[in-house]
């Protein structure tokens, strides 16, 4: 193998592959959805510093974003579509392979070094927490700290334990979703999985968080969600800004948008906290710095963020489109 290709939304797991590209000798060829692409140029920049090569998407390169260009040529992009154009690249290259950033299981447990290590660190501080909070676009960042935690809680150690799962209003999936077998890529160039879904085709809006943006979430997450294990909740881009500039007014670190929707929940459980007067321990995932996203923060203070009001027939369109599982006779 040459040379590997992936997506990327916000820009995390293409920057983190272009360095390992580097270390390993590897070319890397890095669909980034268009909208994040022209949202954090310095990202894209980034990844270039490391010798990746970095491609909009939807691109002309591939087929798959060829359709998605004819049919809308001003296409903001989603995980999805960059996904089905890194998964084509590869498919027609045999010098190169596909390597996916999120929602499948190896990802999952990989990136659980991270709730390892929070638990070690839990364990100095004498705590364990009564709440973990993470936000998902995929569910990798989320499962990387809660999966650890859970297993305590499945195991029966720690029952009274729980866990927020975050995402954003205009990108519903676990909260709005159907549960179902869909597509992980817009075209359907791979399997279909069991998963929260707002159907492969969906398309959302033009937010601040392009990490967030895929229609749907990595299955076991979404069997924890449908066990009630881990519940969800989703938030407007506002709010979550508000409290991003309030951690940041605090804490002198500034967190990505996608970050910020955790800390949005993390306000809510400590209100709730606060009101019931009791002491809660709340452990959550700062999943990035906010570096590259300083035009959001520009347009948040501005009053310039639109607060998407995502309607209930945009979802049901997408869910028409599901694959449809052949009746048994
Ligand atoms: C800062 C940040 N947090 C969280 C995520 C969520 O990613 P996932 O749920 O796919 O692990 C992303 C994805 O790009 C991100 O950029």
């Amino acid at each position: 193998m040459k040379r590997l290709t992936t997506e990327t939304g916000a820009g995390q797991w293409g920057s983190a592959l272009a360095f390992a590209g580097a270390l390993f000798g590897l070319e890397v060829t890095v669909y980034m959805v268009k909208v994040s692409y022209e949202q954090k140029p310095y990202r894209r920049a980034m990844m270039e510093t490391w010798g990746a090569t970095v491609y909009a998407s939807p691109s002309n390169l591939t087929n798959a974003g060829r359709g998605i260009l004819k049919d809308d040529p001003d296409s903001p992009g989603s995980l999805g579509i960059a996904i089905s154009e890194a998964v084509e690249d590869a498919a027609t290259h045999d010098d190169a392979k596909y390597s996916l950033g999120s929602v499948v299981n190896h990802v999952l447990l990989h990136q659980t070094v991270m709730g390892q290590e929070a638990k070690k660190q839990m364990e100095m501080a004498g705590e364990y927490p009564d709440v973990v909070i993470a936000c998902v676009g995929g569910g990798s960042n989320f499962a990387g700290l809660t999966y650890p935690f859970i297993g305590d809680k499945l195991k029966g150690r720690q029952p009274r334990t729980r866990f927020i799962a975050a995402e954003p209003a205009a990108c519903p999936t676990l909260t709005r979703g159907v549960y179902a077998y869909d597509f992980g890529d817009a075209v359907g160039m791979g399997p279909v999985v069991k998963m929260f879904t707002l159907g492969h085709s969906f398309i959302p809006d033009r937010i601040h968080s392009g990490g967030l943006r895929y229609h749907g979430d990595a299955p076991s997450l979404c069997a924890l969600v449908d066990h009630k294990v881990v519940e969800a909740r989703a938030y407007k881009q506002n709010e979550c800004f508000a409290e991003a500039v309030r951690f940041a007014r605090s804490e002198g670190f500034l967190p990505a948008p996608e970050s910020a929707h955790a800390l949005r929940a993390v306000a809510e459980e400590a209100a709730a906290a606060r009101e019931a007067g009791e002491k809660r321990t709340i452990l959550f995932g700062l999943s990035g710095h906010g570096h590259f996203d300083m035009s959001a923060y520009d347009a948040y203070f501005a009053g310039k963020l639109e607060d998407v009001e995502l309607s209930q027939s945009r979802i049901d369109a997408a869910i028409e489109e599901l694959p449809r599982v052949p009746a048994m006779s």
